[in-house]
């Protein structure tokens, strides 16, 4: 309900100016170590999954939509895919660059890693701009997986990434407006 939410919601602290003024960083370090917490969100993250379609596996954002998507694929009795930063796997890869704020970035996941037509759940912790979210879409979907839906745990409304994500189902748990 909507006082678990709050409870969940004050697990995530806010520390402003981090990495760099105006940023407010996202800690979901004090969720993920309130057991009780992390299985609710695993929980309700499962729940998206039946409103959305079957799942064959889960794919997370590196690096916190690792800390998100393993239990959830866990929970979800599916295998769990890691969406790497640029340079952590062995060739062949396929990678998407991004942009961010200052320079750019890139993920990359093994070539040949997914099936044909697999139907994929992303997750991820903070939706903020949607350049990460966008660029793992892509990613799957070059890969030849089907991306049935993006989930997140919180959602930036004012910065927009929802229209980034035209035309695929997103999801947040929480949503603020930035
Ligand atoms: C953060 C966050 C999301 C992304 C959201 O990851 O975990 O993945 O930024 O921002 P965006 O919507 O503007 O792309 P970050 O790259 O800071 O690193 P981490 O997950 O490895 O900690
Ligand atoms: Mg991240």
């Amino acid at each position: 309900g909507a006082e678990r939410a709050a409870e969940i919601r004050a697990l995530i602290r806010d520390v402003p100016d981090y990495p760099h003024p105006p940023v407010v960083f996202r800690d979901i370090t004090p969720l993920l170590a309130d057991g009780p917490a992390l299985g609710d969100v695993v929980e309700a993250f499962a729940g998206l999954v039946d409103a959305d379609g079957g799942v064959d596996v889960v794919a997370g954002m590196e690096a916190r939509g690792f800390l998100l998507g393993a239990p959830l694929a866990t929970r979800l009795g599916v295998g769990f895919l890691p969406l790497r930063k640029a340079g952590k796997l062995p060739p062949p890869v396929e990678r998407v660059s991004y942009d961010l704020e200052y320079g750019s970035a890139a993920i990359e996941l093994r070539t040949g890693t997914l099936e044909a037509g697999a139907r994929v759940l992303l997750v991820d912790d903070v939706l903020a701009t949607g350049g990460t979210a966008r660029a793992a879409a892509e990613l799957v979907e070059r890969s030849g997986g089907q991306v049935v839906a993006l989930a997140f745990l919180l959602e930036l409304a004012g910065l927009g990434g929802r229209d980034r994500l035209t035309g695929r189902a997103v999801e947040a748990l929480l949503r603020v407006e930035s």
